[in-house]
Formats: structure tokens, sequence, C-alpha cells
């Protein structure tokens, strides 16, 4: 793999997705590895991420020396960038000068690593040192007004950085950069395929499962649906998929889990109709926390008890259930502190989720991967397209988007206004801008209107179109004016309980993407 050194900022993650959009398949590392550790993983690359601290901080993080020795090429990104430099013999500077947001960067001698580029670039820089003298043997190969270092390389012993972030898209050639370091420098070949890992995930589920059997918990998201497909090529009808419908689904989900993802991949289902239990639980509680925990209690009732009918089902026929799938992505686990690839990791748990005591062990096929890699092999093992291209959808769902209490009416009325936003964001193109637009109900809420000849008073709805690379943080997206409009015609007109739509304007920080 490429080792992905984490410095502590929320980089690491960015920098691991993109090297695997050039085709190289990478982990993330914390920056206490020792070169011991590094030596045992054979890292064809390192790369050392951008990270908070001053690398003349107390306790800033530094690397084991011994790394940049081993004779692995190596790419430094912001941080990264002025570590190299300062334990390689180079100088870093305290400017005083803080570069923040996009900067204007001037290429000189361009070095293998910026081959080709345009000679001036807007980039993303975010650092308060800088870097004065390269370490010997590095040539510099560009500039800002106020960084004379701002990229360096040294051809001989594969190593190169620069000191802005090229994994953020608002770095023009970002990518390019990186993979000039990758192909170009480091001379990686381009072989991580997602096509492989399906092949290898097979191999693996078949020869871990044997003959038992298997269950699986359905969402209705991408993640379980995948994990489910992947593990059903494996070991077919050993594999039972329950799906709870808790009635907080937003419209035709059912149907698509029950009709689409059934045809396309043959797995056994069962269905749970779970509505009136989760409504009936649901009645008269307003306060979100308790919202989210009555459905996580409530989902796991459901869930285990489809569990116990299977259970003695498999007894009888003298075949335990012994495995549960889980759509563990790569993300979860290096968030539970499970990218350095220490013992003991965490299994990541939406509300919404299986509870840990379930006496199953657990088959993670997606553990080492993202999400976009998710829906490319959702695409390979041919699922609907409703399914793997779905936007995230919260495990409460629909619950903790009806401000106020959770009933039947309300349901049907924020179901109907979520499908016609829906409806008209795919039909404009935008599913590709948008990360996500949850659809919010203030049902405590009226104002008054006007239609026809008569008032109003209704409800209003909330659009919540965001743009994120992780959810994270994000910002709300600025959707055109004409499909604000279409929306907001057709909510009002055809959702007869509502009468005003909203735009909500908040970016996340201060505010979290959905609204409870
Ligand atoms: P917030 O609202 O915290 O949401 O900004 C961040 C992302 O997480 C999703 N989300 C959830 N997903 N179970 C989930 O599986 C949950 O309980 C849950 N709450 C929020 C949210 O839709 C967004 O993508």
């Amino acid at each position: 793999p490429v080792l992905v050194v984490d410095f502590g900022a929320q980089y690491a993650q960015l920098i691991a997705r993109r090297v695997r959009e050039a085709d190289v398949y990478s982990e993330i590392v914390p920056h206490s590895i020792t070169a011991e550790e590094v030596r045992a993983k054979d890292p064809v690359g390192i790369v050392l991420s951008g990270g908070p601290s001053s690398v003349y901080a107390e306790g800033a993080p530094r690397l084991d020396p011994e790394i940049l020795e081993l004779g692995v090429p190596t790419f430094g990104i912001c941080y990264g960038f002025q570590v190299m430099a300062a334990q390689l013999g180079g100088e870093v500077a305290r400017t005083g000068n803080r570069e923040y947001g996009s900067t204007a960067v001037t290429v000189g001698d361009a070095g293998s690593l910026l081959a080709g580029q345009p000679d001036a670039q807007t980039v993303w820089m975010s650092h308060g040192d800088a870097v004065a003298k390269a370490p010997e043997g590095f040539e510099v190969l560009a500039s800002t007004v106020d960084t004379p270092v701002a990229a360096f390389e040294d051809r001989d012993r594969r190593m190169a950085g620069v000191q802005w972030h090229p994994e953020v898209r608002h770095s023009e050639h970002g990518q390019r950069v990186l993979e000039s370091f990758l192909h170009d420098i480091a001379g990686i070949d381009r072989d991580w395929r997602t096509g492989n890992v399906i092949e290898e995930q097979v191999a693996r589920i078949r020869e871990q499962v044997g003959d038992s059997k298997v269950i699986c918990g359905l969402s209705g998201g991408v993640d379980s649906a995948v994990a489910a497909a992947l593990v059903h090529r494996a070991v077919g009808d050993q594999l039972t998929c329950i799906f709870v419908d808790h009635g907080l689904l937003r419209q035709d989900e059912r149907e698509q889990v029950e009709q689409d993802y059934v045809a396309s991949t043959g797995v056994r289902l069962v269905t749970v109709d779970a509505r009136e239990q989760f409504l009936t639980a649901l009645a008269g509680v307003t306060d979100p926390e308790t919202k989210r925990k009555i459905i996580g209690r409530e989902f796991i009732r459901a869930f285990e008890a489809a569990e116990r009918d299977l259970a003695a089902e498999a007894a009888a026929e003298g075949e335990p259930i012994r495995w549960l799938v889980q759509g563990t992505l790569y993300p979860d686990v290096v968030e539970s502190g499970g990218g350095a690839g220490t013992a003991n990791i965490k299994s990541h748990h939406n509300v919404g989720g299986l509870p840990d005591d379930l006496q199953f062990e657990l088959i993670e096929p997606l553990r080492a991967l993202f999400k976009d890699e998710v829906r490319a092999i959702g695409r390979e093992l041919g699922l609907p397209e409703v399914i793997v291209g779905r936007q995230p959808f919260p495990g409460p769902g629909l619950g903790i988007r009806i401000i106020g209490e959770v009933t039947e009416d309300r349901l049907d009325t924020l179901r109907r206004a979520d499908a016609i936003a829906r409806a008209e964001l795919t039909a404009a193109g935008l599913d590709g801008e948008i990360w996500q637009c949850p659809v919010v109900l203030l049902a405590d809420v009226r104002s008054v209107g006007v239609q026809g000849d008569g008032r109003t008073y209704g409800h209003p709805i909330v659009l919540r179109p965001v743009s994120s690379e992780d959810a994270m943080t994000a910002d709300w997206t600025r959707l055109p004016y004409d499909v604000l409009a279409r929306i907001s015609n057709r909510i009002t007109n055809e959702v007869e309980e509502v009468n005003r739509v909203v735009l909500d304007v908040t970016s996340k920080p201060p505010g979290t993407i959905e609204w409870e």
C-alpha cells in the first residue's frame, strides 16, 4: 500500500481517497508509527499529511527519523512538507504570515512533480510556518509571495512535497500533483481496481463462512445493500437479509428493496413490518435525543425478533447462524481508532444499528473501502441505481426530520414533500452537486398563507441542500433559483398541509446537516 501518515488534521482520509482515485491502494497510519512497523507493511510509497501543529511547538508530532531512511518514496503535504524539511536538514521559519485559503503559486523549475503544468496556479493553503530552505539535494519547484519554498523534490531519493493541499478540490491540478508523485516519481503502478476487490472478497468470505448460515440487516442504504450483495455472491442462500420497515422510510424505499434489490441480487429477504410498533413507541415524544433512543431500541427489538425466528429455523436444519454481515466502511474503522491496523477495533454502530452483544461473528467486506468505491462495487454487482446512487439517509429516518411529534399523517406529508424535492433535484441533474438534501417538516409551526380565495394555516417545509466531502463539515448548496422555485411550487400545490417552503442557508458548523 501507500501509507498516509496522519498528522492529526482532517485531511488524511481525503488524501487516502485521492490516492485510490489514482488507482493505488492506500491505508491511513498514525504519525507515531515506527520505522519497524512501516517496514512490516512493505509500502510502495508514503504520504505525510497536513496537521494543525507548528513543527516548533512543544510536543509537535514528528516522524520516526528512520522512516525517511528506508528508501521508500515519500511525499509531504503542508505540515508533512515542513516535517520533511525540518527532519532532512532544511529550515522551517516562523514567518508570522499566515496564508489561508486560495493562494497563487508560481512554478519555477517544474521538476517531475509539476512537469507539464501551468506556471501560475491557484491552490489551497493553510499554514503559518514556512519552509525557508530546502534540505540538501532538493530542488525548489515553486513559490508564493510569502513562501519562497512552496514545493520541492529530490529525484534521486524519490522524495517531494508541497506546502499547499493538493487533495482539496480548491487546488487546481491537485490530483495531477499527487499522480505525478505516485506514478512518475515513485513509479507505482495503477493496480487498485474495485473489480479485484469483488473477487478477493468473494473468495475470502467463502472460505471464512464454510457451510454455516449468515444474516444481514438491510437498511435500504448503500453500504448494507452492497455488503449483502457481495456476501450473497459468495455464499448464495446461506445468507438471509432482514429488512425492518420502521415506517420512517421515504417514498418507495421499501419497494425498492423488496422488488428492485431482490430482483437484481436474488437475496433471500425477510421484511419485518414494524410500522405500528414504532408509531406507538414514538407517540407523544418531541425531544430529539429521546426519539433517537426510542428508534434505536425498537429497531433492535424488531431485528432480534426476526433473527430469533431465523435462528430457530436454521437450528432445525442443523446449520446454525454464525455470521452477521455489517456494512462498515473504512472511515468508520479509522474513526474508531482502527486506522493503525491495531487489534481490538470497535465496530461502528449508527443509531438504528445493532447491539454489540449479538452472538455472531462479523463479516465486514467493505471495511477497507471508501463510499465512492462501495458505490462502484455495487454498480459492478448490478445493483439498481436507486439504491447505489442513494444519498446518505440517517438510521432514524424521517423520525428526526419531523420537528415535533411523529405521527402517521405527518410522515405522509413529509414523504410527499421529500419525494417532490428529490425528483426535481434529480430531473435538474443536480444529484452530483449535492451531498444530500434533507427535507424537514416543521410540524409544530404554522403560518398564514393564501391560496385560491382562501386563507390557509399550514406548515413550513425546510429544504436543507448541502455540499460536503465527508459530512464532517458542509456548506449549503447554491441551488439554481429556478429549481428551488419548481420545488416550492410543486410542494405547496401538491401537498395540501404545506403552505410555505423555506431554504436553510447555514453551513456546518455551526448547523448540523440534520435538524435533530
Ligand atoms: P449531522 O446532522 O450530524 O449529520 O450533521 C451528519 C451525517 O450523518 C447522518 N446522520 C446519521 N446517520 N444514523 C445514521 O446512520 C444517525 O443517527 C444519523 N444522524 C445523522 C446525516 O444524514 C448526515 O449525512
